[in-house]
């Protein structure tokens, strides 16, 4: 059977970085994320018993080995899972560059494996199929449920899933991502997460993670736009404080980064528009603002020398099924 899925990106406020167990995804500490709207993947698989191997195609990408690989993988995982051994076509399509801190894989992943399970007939539940989404890409677990969303890291890969904590309408906030560079990151955020020990600073980020994460979750059961708006931005820091600090040492910014950023603390600090900044694992600026300042926070990023686009977000749901396919 023929399906096609839409995975959501997903934009971190508390981000996950360095792994407990690498193989199977299992992360130092809990995050908390929101999926997007406007940021997404479509993938059409199809399982066919004559097919001698996977046949895989990225539509408006240039894709590599490693990826096509990647993508192998998560369907032997889907196939170890639904126990069969035939081979599918897949044929996935963004609607925004990878790789350039927009969670590409999150999207990608969790809808390439929505995809091919029900088109084997296996439903697994969002529990399970967060798990397994863990499994290829840890971010991509948190593309599951719908809406606002904590990654519990668990105890180990048994009970380290994503849930949600609040529905996609429980609070209007946007993020408004200014992509500075569409030039893929040169280390991804796989071999970024294996260096994070490596910084004399990971101890101390991971301390305070617990209580940190407690925080935002009250701020965002308040809808304390400021007050969460605050731990947001700082963790993002904290993460790029830990990158920056690895050996050898990541810089995901571009100069176009940096400039976003202090532009944004400056409308604060002026008194015109209260927004926050976070950033992933490469160069794009999400601005998280409330919905009523959304169109305002667009056109002032639109004019920041170095800003290529602008895409505005809202809550949505996580991974579903469609009806049209891409083949
Ligand atoms: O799932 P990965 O390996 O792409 O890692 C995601 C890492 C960050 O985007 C930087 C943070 C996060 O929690 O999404």
């Amino acid at each position: 059977m023929k399906v096609t899925a839409i995975g959501p990106a997903n934009i971190a406020f508390i981000k996950y970085w360095g792994k407990v167990d690498p193989k199977v995804r299992v992360p130092q500490n809990n995050s908390i994320s929101m999926n997007l709207s406007n940021l997404y993947t479509f993938s059409t698989v199809e399982f066919d018993p004559l097919l001698k191997k996977d046949t895989i195609h990225f539509i408006n990408d240039n894709v590599n080995q490693p990826e096509i690989n990647r993508v192998v993988e998560a369907l032997d995982i889907v196939r170890r899972k639904a126990k069969v051994k035939s081979f599918a076509k897949v044929i996935t399509k963004n609607n925004f560059p990878k790789a350039i801190g927009i969670a590409s894989s999150a999207s990608g992943f969790s809808s390439i494996i929505l995809a091919a399970l029900t088109s084997l007939g296996v439903d697994l539940g969002k529990i399970e199929l967060s798990k397994l989404c863990r499994v290829i890409s840890g971010s991509a677990c948190r593309s599951i449920p719908d809406g606002y969303v904590e990654w519990d890291k668990g105890t180990g890969p048994q009970d380290s899933y994503a849930r949600q904590i609040y529905p996609a309408s429980y609070w209007k906030i946007c993020d408004v991502v200014a992509i500075v560079s569409k030039k893929m990151k040169k280390i991804s955020s796989s071999q970024g997460h294996l260096l994070a020990n490596s910084s004399p600073f990971f101890k101390a980020r991971l301390a305070g993670m617990s209580q940190k994460v407690k925080d935002i979750k009250l701020a965002i059961k308040k809808r304390d736009f400021s007050q969460f708006g605050k731990i947001m931005e700082q963790d993002a820091l904290n993460m790029h404080a830990i990158c920056l600090t690895s050996s050898p040492s990541l810089i995901y910014w571009e100069p176009a980064t940096i400039l976003v950023m202090k532009e944004v603390i400056n409308w604060r600090e002026v008194g015109d528009v209260e927004s926050y900044f976070t950033i992933d694992a490469g160069p794009s600026v999400h601005v998280i603002c409330q919905e009523s300042d959304a169109k305002k926070v667009a056109e002032k990023l639109k004019v920041i020398d170095g800003v290529k686009q602008i895409v505005v977000n809202k809550p949505a749901r996580g991974a579903h099924l469609v009806t049209s396919h891409l083949f």
